[in-house]
């Protein structure tokens, strides 16, 4: 239903899209997940029409966005990265404004615009109400209302969820889950692993304009290694006995000192996790918080690309590996040893995968952990490259 084939975009000399590759077959729900900066919303310009690619084949419900656009159009229903609402309209007025748009009715437009305020829950202010007045999060549920009144084959929504409280995320969820039952054939973009995997059928990872991985949450979480052990020793505890404790009996552990945070790879789950803790309470390490959790988007991309999301181009700038006693550098699964230590490391430039993104603040407890650095600058890294074994 969406097909993309070899796109690339520049802007300037910056190449934002590199040969994009990306089929979404009918009726399904498909994540592009990755972080600041990777090609999201160019992308999502491209397949809306808003934005010409510079090569590649792009195609909405079999049209052509270069040579069919208004078919495309037609087809689609979008919700971009921030809201899309005339403030000065209520949201009733905002909705049965779009309906007419679409050609419809104005008795229909009315009566479409009531059904998906109700089921947007926005019903209780939507006449009474500026949609200037409205919070985000109802701002955000109102534009996405908007991208489906015309009951499009097609959406299209650019972080439909970022800057929503909790409760505003799970109604999101909740109507972007009765688009996907009513048949429609969704795209999101989200730089959230969890929103991808509640949602999406299928997840395709975006770095740097390029898609480095697609499959299921789980095929994903299980590239990234599984769960992992997180930890966080008590004041006043011994780092390096916990440290001790946790590499007896579980692999990969690392300790960040500065936050504390000790963390190992769950191999067995609940079982390592309960030695894990043994182990601590054995050698007299009190902890303050603990927990058995799943990959983050960091750790999916630790492992895809030798970087997390949140680290940048200070990395790529350097050609130089560390010494084998930190772990901020390449680290994949086969560049390790059982008892945690890296092992050999890979020197060649061509194994050497980078991330360049332009950073993720919320995700720097996650770069903590795993030693990695906030990018100095913001700028992506031009010249580095992600190769995908
Ligand atoms: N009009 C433009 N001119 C120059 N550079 C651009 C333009 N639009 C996007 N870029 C650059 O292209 C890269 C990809 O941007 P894009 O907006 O697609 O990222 P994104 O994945 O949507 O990120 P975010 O999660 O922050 O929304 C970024 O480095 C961005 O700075
Ligand atoms: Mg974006």
């Amino acid at each position: 239903m969406i097909s993309i084939h070899g796109l690339t975009k520049r802007f300037g000399d910056f190449q934002a899209l590199a040969g994009v590759e990306l089929e979404v077959p009918e009726g399904s729900v498909q994540g592009l997940l990755g972080p600041n900066g990777a090609g999201k919303t160019t992308t999502v310009r491209v397949l809306t029409t808003l934005l010409e690619p510079d090569a590649g084949e792009v195609t909405v419900a079999g049209h052509s966005v270069r040579t069919a656009g208004h078919l495309v159009r037609r087809n689609l229903g979008v919700s971009g990265q921030y809201a899309a609402v005339d403030d000065k309209l209520s949201g009733f007025e905002n909705l049965t404004m779009v309906g007419e748009l679409y050609g419809m009715r104005r008795s229909q437009a009315k009566a479409r615009a009531r059904e998906l305020l109700r089921d947007f829950r926005l019903d209780d202010v939507a006449d009474s109400k500026q949609a200037g007045s409205y919070s985000g999060g109802m701002k955000r549920r109102l534009d996405l209302a908007g991208a489906i009144v015309a009951r499009p084959p097609v959406v299209i929504l650019d972080e439909p969820t970022t800057g929503l409280d909790p409760r505003g995320r799970r109604d999101t969820w909740d109507a972007i889950e009765s688009l996907a039952t009513s048949g429609t054939t969704v795209l999101l973009t989200t730089q959230y692993l969890e929103e991808a995997d509640q949602l999406a059928d299928k997840i395709a990872v975006i770095d740097a304009g390029a898609i480095i991985a697609e499959g299921t949450a789980t095929e994903l979480k299980a590239q990234a290694g599984g769960a992992w052990i997180d930890i966080v020793i008590a004041p006043g505890s011994d780092g390096a006995a916990a440290l001790a404790a946790a590499r007896r009996t579980a692999q990969d552990a690392m300790l960040d000192e500065r936050s504390r945070r000790l963390t190992a790879r769950a191999t067995g789950g609940s079982d390592a996790f309960r030695a894990v803790l043994h182990a601590l309470a054995d050698a007299q390490v009190d902890v303050a918080e603990a927990a058995l959790r799943q990959p983050t988007l960091d750790e999916v991309f630790l492992r895809l690309t030798g970087s997390t999301a949140t680290e940048a181009g200070a990395e790529a700038d350097s050609e130089a590996h560390d010494d084998g006693a930190g772990d901020a550098d390449v680290r994949d699964g086969d560049s390790r040893d059982s008892d945690g230590h890296d092992g050999e490391r890979s020197p060649e430039p061509s194994r050497a995968r980078r991330l360049q993104t332009t950073g993720s603040s919320e995700r720097s407890g996650d770069a903590a952990e795993t030693g990695a650095t906030e990018s100095p600058d913001g700028e992506p890294d031009k010249t580095s490259k992600v190769v995908v074994s």
